[in-house]
């Protein structure tokens, strides 16, 4: 897939995408899909509360860390149609930044997540040197398949207490790659 991604005005731009930090204004849109089971399929459900407190969070971590996880537009229809990139997960002792990604189910199957992620990596390859980490469920196939096509390759199988599920863990060199990119933030801020 050709890149060609640019930015305009802190926006970045994809053939079919755009992606930009997110706002205040956008928190309507993500408490709907944060209570969208089908949105939050191999994740936590949310309730009112809780997906309001989760916008929060994720505004508070976009003003404090580079490529946080923001929102996905679809140029052609101007619609949120999801989010990517990074997040915090501690990880073996270890608070680290994790890349994720997230489509609405009518925006899947036709390579948004890659497009979109492909595009911001690029961006933060430029920009940072280090290590990124991501997390798929075992049964999530279409989601390896992104992982794979955006870098990351295999590093181990995880299971948390009290999960049943298998995680498997893959990494990224950012950059000229190095040593683990950790969360800057208290770690309880964010959840
Ligand atoms: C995972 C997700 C982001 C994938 O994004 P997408 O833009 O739809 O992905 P693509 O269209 O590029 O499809 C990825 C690959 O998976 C394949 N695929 C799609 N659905 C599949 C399924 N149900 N079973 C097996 N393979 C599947 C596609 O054929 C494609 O294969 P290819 O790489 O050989 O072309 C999107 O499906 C999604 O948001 N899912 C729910 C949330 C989620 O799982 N987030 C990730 C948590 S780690």
């Amino acid at each position: 897939m050709s890149l060609g991604a640019s930015w305009n005005d802190g926006v970045l731009e994809t053939e079919r995408l755009l992606w930009r930090p997110p706002v205040e204004a956008d928190r309507a849109a993500f408490v709907a899909l944060f209570l969208d089971p089908e949105f939050t399929v191999y994740a936590n459900p949310e309730d009112t509360s809780s997906a309001d407190e989760r916008f929060d969070r994720m505004l508070e971590f976009a003003a404090a860390v580079p490529f946080a996880k923001g929102p996905i537009i679809e140029r052609s229809s101007g619609a949120i149609v999801g989010y990517t990139g990074v997040w915090r997960e501690e990880l073996f002792g270890v608070d680290r930044l994790e890349w994720g990604w997230r489509l609405t189910p009518s925006a899947r199957g036709r390579g948004y997540a890659t497009e979109a992620g492909l595009a911001l990596l690029a961006e933060a390859d430029r920009q940072v040197d280090g290590e990124m980490v991501c997390i798929i469920d075992h049964t999530n196939v279409a989601s390896r398949r992104v992982a794979v096509k955006l870098g990351f390759e295999h590093w181990c199988d995880h299971r948390w207490d009290g999960d049943p599920n298998v995680y498997e863990l893959l990494t990224r060199p950012i950059g000229r790659g190095g040593a683990p990119l950790l969360n800057p933030l208290p770690s309880h801020r964010i959840g």
